[in-house]
C-alpha cells in the first residue's frame, strides 16, 4: 500500500471503531483533529503523513475507552504491523500517540515536531464552540452537573484527581480548557487557539449572565 491507501485505510478503521461513541471521541472528532494536522503540517513543513496517521488513531489508545493505557496503545500497534506500514514512520507515530494526551497538565512536552502538531490539533478541538460543546456533551455521557456554583475549580490535580473529578462542565474551563491557549506549540495552532479562547470567555460571561438574572 502507498501512504494514501494507509490514510484511506486508518479512516475507515478508525470510523467503525469510534462511530458511534458519545464521549467526545466520535469520528468527526479524528476527521476535524485529522484536518487541523494535516493544515499545520504544511504550513510548518512537517511529515504531512505522519501527522495524519497519528491524528487518525490518537483515540483508538484513549484511556477512558480501553481496559487500560497499553491495551489501547497495543490496538494501534497491531493496526500499524497488519497493514505494513513502514517500521521507522510506525515507530514515529506510536511514540506521539503515547505521549500526546493531556492527562491533567502533567506530562512532558513533545519531542518532536510532529507530534507538537498532532497534540496542538487535539487541542483546538478542545477549545472554541466545538470544545464547549464537546465539553457538555462530555458531562452528559459521564454524568456529572453541567454546572454547580458551590463546586469550586481546582487549578492544581494529579492525574488520579483529573481523571476522578466529580467535576462539571464549567469547571472544566478551568481545570483544563482555559489553559491550553497558552499550551500551544506550533504558530499556526497558537494562532487559531486565540480565537478560539476568546470564544470560550465570551461563552462563559454569558452563561454568568443568564445564571443569575
Ligand atoms: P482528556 O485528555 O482531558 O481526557 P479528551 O480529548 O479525551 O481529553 O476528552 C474528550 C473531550 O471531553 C474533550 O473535549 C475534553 O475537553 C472533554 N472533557 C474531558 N474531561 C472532561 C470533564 N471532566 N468534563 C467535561 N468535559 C471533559
Ligand atoms: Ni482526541
Amino acid at each position: 500500500m502507498n501512504q494514501s491507501e494507509i490514510i484511506a485505510k486508518a479512516g475507515t478503521f478508525v470510523k467503525q471503531a469510534l462511530g458511534n461513541d458519545s464521549s467526545g471521541h466520535d469520528w468527526w472528532h479524528i476527521y476535524r483533529v485529522t484536518n487541523t494536522a494535516r493544515k499545520i503540517a504544511e504550513a510548518e513543513k512537517a511529515d504531512v503523513f505522519v501527522c495524519e496517521l497519528a491524528a487518525l488513531l490518537h483515540d483508538i489508545a484513549d484511556e477512558k475507552l480501553n481496559a487500560s493505557k497499553e491495551a489501547g496503545l497495543q490496538k494501534v500497534k497491531s493496526w500499524l504491523e497488519t497493514n505494513a506500514v513502514e517500521k521507522a514512520k510506525s515507530e514515529y507515530v506510536m511514540e506521539i500517540i503515547a505521549t500526546m494526551s493531556y492527562n491533567g497538565g502533567n506530562n512532558q512536552p513533545m519531542q518532536t515536531l510532529e507530534g507538537k502538531i498532532v497534540q496542538d490539533a487535539d487541542r483546538l478541538d478542545a477549545i472554541g464552540a466545538v470544545g464547549v460543546a464537546r465539553t457538555f456533551a462530555y458531562a452528559g455521557w459521564k454524568g456529572h452537573l453541567m454546572h454547580d456554583p458551590e463546586l469550586p475549580a481546582r487549578e492544581q490535580m494529579t492525574l488520579e484527581e483529573y481523571r476522578k473529578s466529580g467535576g462539571t462542565a464549567i469547571n472544566h474551563f478551568y481545570e483544563k480548557l482555559l489553559k491550553l491557549k497558552d499550551l500551544m506549540n506550533t504558530v499556526y495552532g497558537k494562532k487559531l487557539a486565540e480565537e478560539r479562547h476568546k470564544f470560550m470567555e465570551a461563552f462563559l460571561a454569558q452563561f454568568y449572565r443568564e445564571w443569575e438574572v
